[in-house]
């Protein structure tokens, strides 16, 4: 486990979810090795995937990671970079599941739901995003105007509808309104306006963001449907979203949180100790 930036709950499932399998977990603090201070991806990579079953690394740029991966000839798992957060996803999708179990056996039922993502558009929103869409869930962003999905990511996010298992994709739309986005949401989903790496545009993006707290208040305001549930993959910060929602009857956000040790699990299951054989 290799992690260039801070972590609780990726850390402790993913050390929780090795253990379980009767591995050993090795956290490594981006003080703890020389990687990019004095020797590069190419040869760390090397030198990991000769000792180890696999590699989880928390990396800054995409890039990184996908170095990583490209040299390994063990398993890399993305952790978080700053374009995606895939084991967060599939938390998220167990969670989902769980709130709203399926009357079938053969899909997931989630065909024709709504999410609202009002905030940032980041790593947690393009894998949630790409995820939903794939699985026939709309999803409506709403950001500030300049803080919206990159061209680029669009066109990931929609491929990636495209070759979703499920016969109908999701669509996905932006607006700069909250409201616009919520109208009919099932479920509303927030994150940090300001991820890790970005924290010298903090003031900045407090000011641009004003207006996009989640509150019950604007819930109702927006249209939500009338049972709408709210996540966050946390860490929270007051300006997101407001205590009322967050400690709230309808906040799913530390079930979620503990579902991040049963998916790590279920990664781990799929791409390090049955690899190969799971499809
Ligand atoms: N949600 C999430 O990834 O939390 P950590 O940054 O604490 O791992
Ligand atoms: N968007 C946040 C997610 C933290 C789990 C960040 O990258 O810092």
């Amino acid at each position: 486990m290799t992690f260039s930036k801070r972590s609780t709950r990726t850390r402790v499932s993913t050390e929780g979810a090795i253990a379980a399998f009767g591995g050993s977990p090795m956290f490594l603090g981006k003080e703890d090795i020389q990687l990019g201070v004095n020797e590069s991806l190419y040869d760390t990579s090397l030198v990991l995937s000769s000792m180890t079953a696999a590699i989880v690394a928390r990396v800054g740029p995409h890039a990184d990671v996908a170095d990583l991966a490209k040299h390994s000839s063990v398993p890399v798992i993305n952790a978080l970079s700053d374009l995606y957060h895939p084991m967060q996803i599939i938390a998220d999708f167990l969670t989902i599941t769980e709130i709203n179990p399926s009357t079938s056996a053969t899909s997931l039922g989630l065909e024709g739901m709504k999410i609202a993502w009002v905030g940032d558009a980041n790593n947690v929103l393009f894998d949630l995003a790409i995820g939903a869409t794939k699985l026939g869930v709309d999803v409506a962003v709403a950001t500030p105007k300049g803080y919206g999905i990159p061209k680029a990511m669009r066109s990931v996010i929609e491929h990636a509808a495209a070759t979703g298992p499920q016969g109908k994709a999701g669509k996905l739309t932006e607006t700069t309104v909250p409201e616009e986005a919520i109208k009919d949401a099932d479920i509303l989903v927030t994150d940090t306006w300001v991820s890790m790496g970005q924290e010298e545009e903090s003031a900045k993006r407090l000011k641009a963001f004003s207006g996009f707290q989640i509150t019950s208040e604007l819930a109702k305001r927006g249209g939500a449907k009338e049972n709408w549930s709210f996540m966050h993959c946390l860490p929270r910060h007051p300006e997101e979203v407001s205590d009322e929602v967050f400690y709230g009857p309808r906040s799913v956000v530390f079930r979620e949180a503990e579902n991040r040790l049963w998916s790590a699990i279920s990664v781990l299951e799929s791409f390090v100790v049955n690899k190969g054989k799971i499809q």
